[in-house]
């Protein structure tokens, strides 16, 4: 099977889910959005309410402030590849259960498989403690950089967080500087010409 297709089938399961209780509540499963070829792929955490009515990631408020630091720093995000561990809404946002999780963790794997990218930036702690390690702590560790197999990973900041606490605004302009700064490196060897 060529990827398109892998794509398009990947799409149909996830667009068909019914594997938790959250599927009866979406309006729209948040599949994912952006370059397939992307270096660099953002995980969030969960659709909120935006997102659940466009079907598209991160397009609220979290996401209108995530744009702007991808902007501030010089990041298209037309390049980039973004999606969440969730593919649906939990009801008030609460945090996604780690049952739900489990179920829906393939979508984004078979995503991750498909798009290849260099650096993988997870947003907030929900999507560190299921990527990176069970006991990351957000508040101590976002920034740093992890090597997983072809991967280099980080957590950031949530927006949603940020939102909440402007004091920690700071802190996540340097870490998207340095995100800057590494894709640059990236870029200019010959590791990053994708085919
Ligand atoms: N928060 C997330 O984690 N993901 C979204 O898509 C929107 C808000």
């Amino acid at each position: 099977m060529n990827d398109k297709d892998r794509w398009d089938e990947l799409y149909s399961a996830c667009a068909s889910c019914n594997k938790c209780e959250l599927s009866k509540t979406r309006t729209n499963c948040v599949f994912g959005t952006g370059n397939k070829n992307a270096v660099l792929m953002f995980v969030g955490e969960a659709p909120g309410e935006q997102e659940d009515l466009e079907g598209i990631p991160f397009v609220g408020r979290a996401g209108k402030l995530l744009d702007s630091y991808l902007t501030a720093v010089g990041i298209n995000r037309s390049d980039v590849y973004i999606a969440n561990i969730l593919k649906c809404r939990p009801p008030h946002n609460r945090d996604p259960l780690p049952s739900e999780q489990d179920m829906c963790i393939d979508y984004l794997r078979e995503q991750v498989r498909l798009v290849r990218p260099h650096f993988i930036v997870c947003l907030g702690r929900i999507s560190a403690m299921r990527l990176i390690k069970p006991d990351f702590r957000i508040t101590q560790e976002h920034g740093v950089w992890f090597t997983k197999g072809q991967f280099e990973m980080s957590a950031f900041y949530h927006p949603s967080a940020l939102l909440r606490d402007p004091r920690k605004k700071e802190d996540m302009l340097n870490d998207m500087k340095e995100l800057k700064r590494k894709l640059d490196e990236y870029m200019s060897t010959a590791a990053g010409i994708k085919e």
